[in-house]
């Protein structure tokens, strides 16, 4: 029965319209594939015109609903839920125009910021959008050198994928005292926003933590804490990292923290018995530039009871 009348129904559309229908399949007139999209800010006033000429008998309907009889449609201060499918008909009820209104934001100028965990190879970018635009937005990296008066050599920042909010900037000369200007720019239906952010890598130096870090007990109430530097870290050799180590036990502000160490290994003595000490390592550029790295997850040692 109900498999019939829906049948039944598509069927009088189908004859009905002549255009090409979407495959939805419910008893309300379906969508026409042919819809225009209508891109709209939030809270703005929208007008719906649905032909120039014959104004007679037409009339704007939502699922079916009649919202106004006449060729423009008028929404204030809209909201979400005025989002969808709006269709004028015609006297004979033949569609005559499908918009698709689409609401949500501006993109506002991303916040970005910069850090370079592999000195002197690249410089990562990362942004975040707020408020959300809700509208697909898409991103502009780019980046050059200022270099004095020159015409600059504008180069994209790589993105591993289109959607990703990060980018990748590289050069044989990141060694540099003249900033490079990143631009990152957010564009969707409504409008488009720039953020142009001055980097210097040596300023901006931030290695990844150090990695296998492992603590053996030894005996006396000691312990070795060791470690091998970030993998990112192109060359340990030539730019060389110095590392703090941080023992924590119990509640987490019972904290100690000693280096700086240039050497991979340390060992702290005066520990107490028995008592389970939680120990992380964080590296920084041996020259000072820049900021620690975060800690590493922490490694856990319990002390022998002796
Ligand atoms: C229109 O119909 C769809 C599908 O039945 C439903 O999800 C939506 O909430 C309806 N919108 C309004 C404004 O009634
Ligand atoms: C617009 O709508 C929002 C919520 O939907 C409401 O808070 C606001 O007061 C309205 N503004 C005007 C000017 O009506
Ligand atoms: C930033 O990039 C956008 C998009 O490519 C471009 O339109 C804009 O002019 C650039 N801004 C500057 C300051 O170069
Ligand atoms: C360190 O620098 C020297 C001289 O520039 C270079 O030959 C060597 O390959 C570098 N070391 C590493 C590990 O890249
Ligand atoms: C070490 O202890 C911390 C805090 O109790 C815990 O979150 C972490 O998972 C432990 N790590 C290992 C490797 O067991």
């Amino acid at each position: 029965m109900f498999l019939q009348r829906s049948l039944c129904t598509f069927c009088v559309l189908t004859a009905f319209f002549s255009k090409a229908w979407s495959q939805e399949t419910s008893t309300e007139p379906p969508e026409p594939s042919s819809s225009q999209d209508l891109y709209a800010a939030i809270g703005s006033s929208v007008e719906l015109t649905c032909a120039d000429g014959a104004t007679e008998g037409l009339e704007w309907r939502r699922n079916g609903s009649v919202l106004v009889s006449g060729p423009v449609l008028h929404l204030h201060n809209t909201s979400l839920e005025e989002e969808g499918v709006y269709m004028c008909y015609g006297p004979k009820g033949d569609p005559v125009k499908a918009l698709h209104l689409k609401l949500g934001y501006a993109p506002s100028p991303p916040k970005v910021q910069c850090w370079a965990p592999s000195f002197p190879l690249n410089v990562l970018c990362s942004w975040t959008q707020s408020p959300d635009p809700i509208l697909p937005t898409h991103y502009i990296s780019t980046y050059w050198h200022v270099d004095g008066g020159q015409v600059p050599f504008v180069r994209p920042c790589q993105r591993p994928r289109e959607q990703d909010r990060r980018c990748v900037l590289e050069d044989d000369e990141l060694y540099t005292l003249v900033p490079y200007l990143v631009n990152i720019t957010a564009v969707n239906a409504l409008g488009s926003a720039t953020t142009t952010l001055s980097v210097l890598p040596e300023h901006i130096v931030k290695p990844d933590p150090p990695v296998n870090v492992k603590a053996t007990a030894l005996t006396g109430n000691k312990v070795q804490v060791q470690w091998s530097p970030p993998p990112t870290w192109p060359d340990p050799v030539n730019f060389t990292l110095k590392y703090n180590v941080r023992f924590h036990w119990g509640k987490a502000n019972l904290a100690s923290t000693m280096g700086p160490y240039e050497s991979d290994s340390m060992v702290w003595s005066g520990l107490m018995a028995g008592r389970t000490y939680h120990i992380r390592v964080s590296a920084m550029d041996a020259m000072g530039y820049g900021q620690s790295s975060e800690w590493s997850d922490p490694v856990n040692i319990t002390l022998p009871n002796s």
